[in-house]
């Protein structure tokens, strides 16, 4: 510094220590703010709460960076005195867990949940008495808080919440990664990757990178009887809960005692560690319908892939996929290679025409006359291969609801044990008709959904059926209380590879990996092996195939990867049965890898870039791994150990041939055996695009 700039900040620091001296003098110092803080059981993690200035605040540092600036909590209501400013911390008191619990089906079957909490309780100095409680919890891997509001004088009688002051300093040099919120396609969006100060509204997760390295992954867990959050841009950086309105504009009807779904910021030191946290089912409450073991987690085939490839249709137009005949050949195929589940699309009344806007039309018990439910039913039943029931609503729920205990009920009869339902619609456009005729519309992630979505759960599981909505309300692991909800959409998913111009980008799932997949598993629909259907001529002069661009942009072998990384209890094997038959070598994986694991953990990866898992199979000795890669071809050194030491193994490989690439090699593929320890190191070489997929089988 010069003598000059020394002069002048000497000057400035002894102006502004007398205008500090006299403001202070003419200032009634408000009473001291209170600060309480609780830290992680490995003492990295601490998150600091406050009242100051009269406000509710929380913050987060992570081995001493912070990595959650100061940020506002707070709720306000229609007709109310809320929680926004004069607010006092009166009470913080401390407790901590340790437990491990099962899951009866997952990546995982142990659990453990071990946080410190605090229950800090802040009252309202404004306005008539009361107090609100937010409850933090901290875990090893990040951060769980709610808020609590118990009744009271004050808030007696029907609650409206217009407002939550929840806040999330992130700052605006994390690099984050996103889908926009409150746009017509829900949740299927392109990732976008961006510096956190350009991400406009957004869904969550969304997943943030600290210069430091640090990441971080914003989303809420056991979402119940509220309206789902997406983040709201305040200033670069730093987000807001935003809330998904009722039509009428309320954003939740409650009443009290209520407690909001859990915040959650999962942090992690790098990229890998946010896969491998349990935080979102740590914070949900445990499974409430008690034996499960009705569900049986496996793959499946399905009359599916041939209507968005447009070699059949769902309604009657000369080409119906939903036929009992094919679906006794899919029954058959599945039966013989071991899948318990065959899906069946455009079984029912309603398809015809434009059946996108015309979900009243739908009947959900009954079906086209070429397709027999009772016998399909009692055929798969017989084949071990079960009729996977379809419901698709096209959004119009009232129609759905009015007929659900019956559908439920038919299904039940005929031995359905699982549900594909879909919200085809445009976000807000979720046709409610309310209590006095009138038609509304409403959000798929609004309470009106989040409601409905948990009631078709609850019927379900009295029937012993499990559920997978597509175009859903995204997972906030609420499959650890209802063990039959088994799977769901949420994002792009296989489907657009047939029509979506522009198809899923080579990073797509690379990103899904570590953004969409930490909500909860997926129904993803891997396993695509003609990876260009669009280039096949139309089947009729006046037919047209989507445009040949339109394809997976991916290598086989990465198609097989999938299976490993993008984790469901349910897989599609979503190719036809004759795309399978022509590469029977590739289809083995498929055949072998198992849908429920006895333990799963995350190797390597960078978000967007590539990841690899290793999962055991539950109930067997055999080791999986699944590793994939964006547009950029790299060879990634594998440490095998995860494997049990001192055992041999024969790992059968399927990786990218020699000179694969996802556009003009897909087909490239290398299989075969070796034996493996885990004191190896496995260097496994992918192609633009590419993949692996290893079993690995103790040797005799
Ligand atoms: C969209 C779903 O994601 C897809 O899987 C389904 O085939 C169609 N809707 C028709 O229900
Ligand atoms: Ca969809």
């Amino acid at each position: 510094m010069s003598v000059t700039a020394q002069r002048f900040s000497k000057r400035s620091a002894a102006i502004f220590a007398v205008v500090l001296a006299v403001a202070q003098a003419i200032w009634i110092a408000p009473a001291d703010a209170r600060e309480e803080t609780v830290a992680s059981p490995s003492g990295e993690i601490v998150v600091s709460i406050s009242d100051e200035g009269g406000r509710a605040a929380y913050s987060v540092t992570f081995r001493g960076e912070p990595v959650i600036a100061p940020s506002r909590l707070g709720l306000l209501f229609k007709d109310r005195h809320g929680f926004d400013r004069d607010l006092r911390l009166t009470n913080a008191t401390p407790s901590n867990h340790d437990d491990t619990w099962e899951q009866p089906w997952g990546e995982r079957r142990l659990v453990r949940d071990r946080h410190n909490e605090l229950l800090a309780t802040f009252a309202a100095e404004n306005g008539p008495a009361r107090e609100m409680s937010v409850r933090f919890r901290v875990f090893d891997d990040g951060v769980g808080f709610r808020y609590e509001v118990g009744k009271q004088k004050a808030l007696k009688g029907a609650v409206d919440i217009t407002n939550e002051l929840t806040e999330f300093g992130v700052g605006d040099q994390a690099t984050a990664w996103w889908i926009p919120s409150g746009e017509f396609n829900r949740y299927e969006y392109v990732y976008h990757e961006t510096p956190a100060g350009d991400v406009q509204d957004a869904h969550t997760p969304i997943t943030f990178r600290q210069p430091s390295g640090v990441h971080l992954s914003i989303h809420e867990a056991a979402l119940v009887d509220y309206s789902g959050m997406s983040l709201q841009s305040l200033r670069p950086g730093n987000f807001k809960a935003s809330l998904s309105p009722w039509s009428d504009g309320v954003l939740v009807k409650t009443k009290t005692p209520f407690k909001t779904p859990w915040r959650t910021i999962q942090i992690s030191p790098d990229a890998k560690g946010l896969l491998n946290s349990s935080l979102i089912l740590n914070l949900n409450a445990p499974n409430t319908l008690g034996d499960v073991s009705w569900f049986e987690p496996g793959k499946y085939v399905g009359i599916w892939w041939a209507m968005h490839i447009r070699d059949r249709s769902w309604g009657r137009d000369g080409i119906h996929g939903a036929t009992t005949e094919e679906t006794k050949r899919y029954m058959d195929f599945a039966a013989e290679h071991g899948f318990n589940g065959v899906l069946v699309e455009g079984w029912n009344i309603g398809w015809d025409g434009d059946w996108f806007n015309n979900g009243a039309l739908f009947s959900f018990t009954e079906s086209y006359p070429d397709f027999d439910l009772d016998a399909l039913g009692a055929y798969g039943a017989e084949k071990g291969a079960n009729l996977i029931g379809h419901h698709e609503t096209s959004g119009d729920v009232s129609n759905y609801e009015a007929q659900l205990s019956d559908a439920l009920d038919l299904y039940e009869r005929v031995g359905v044990r699982l549900i594909k339902s879909g919200y085809v619609a445009d976000a807000g456009q979720i046709e409610r008709i309310d209590d006095q005729g009138i038609k509304r519309y409403e959000w798929h992630d609004g309470q009106f959904m989040v409601r409905h979505h948990l009631h078709v759960v609850k019927e379900a599981a009295k029937r012993k059926i499990a559920i997978n909505p597509h175009e859903p309300v995204k997972d906030t692991g609420l499959r650890r209380t209802y063990p039959n909800w088994v799977s769901r959409e949420g994002a792009r998913g296989m489907e657009f590879n047939a029509w979506g111009s522009p198809p899923n980008p080579p990073s797509h799932e690379a990103v899904l990996a570590f953004t969409r997949m930490l909500a909860g598993p997926m129904d993803f629909t891997p396993g695509i092996f003609d990876l260009e259907p669009n280039k096949r001529p139309p089947l009729r002069e006046d037919m047209q195939r989507s445009d040949p661009s339109n394809r997976p942009q991916t290598t086989l072998a990465k198609q097989l990867a999938l299976y490993v990384v993008l984790y469901s209890p349910i897989q599609m094997a979503a190719d036809l049965p004759e795309n399978y038959e022509k590469r029977m070598d590739a289809f083995q994986f498929i055949k072998d890898v198992p849908a429920d694991w006895e333990e799963s953990v995350a190797l390597n990866g960078e978000v967007g870039d590539f990841v690899t898992f290793a999962r055991k199979e539950r109930g067997g000795e055999d080791w999986y791994l699944g590793a994939l890669t964006n547009e950029d071809a790299r060879t990634l050194d594998i440490p095998l150990d995860f494997l049990d030491g001192g055992k041999t193994y024969v790992a059968e490989i399927y990786r990218d041939g020699k000179d694969a690439d996802w556009k003009h090699n897909p087909y490239a593929i290398s299989i075969y055996k070796r034996e493996v320890t885990s004191a190896e190191t496995l260097r496994l070489p992918l192609a633009s695009s590419g993949g692996a997929a290893i079993r690995f089988t103790p040797a005799e």
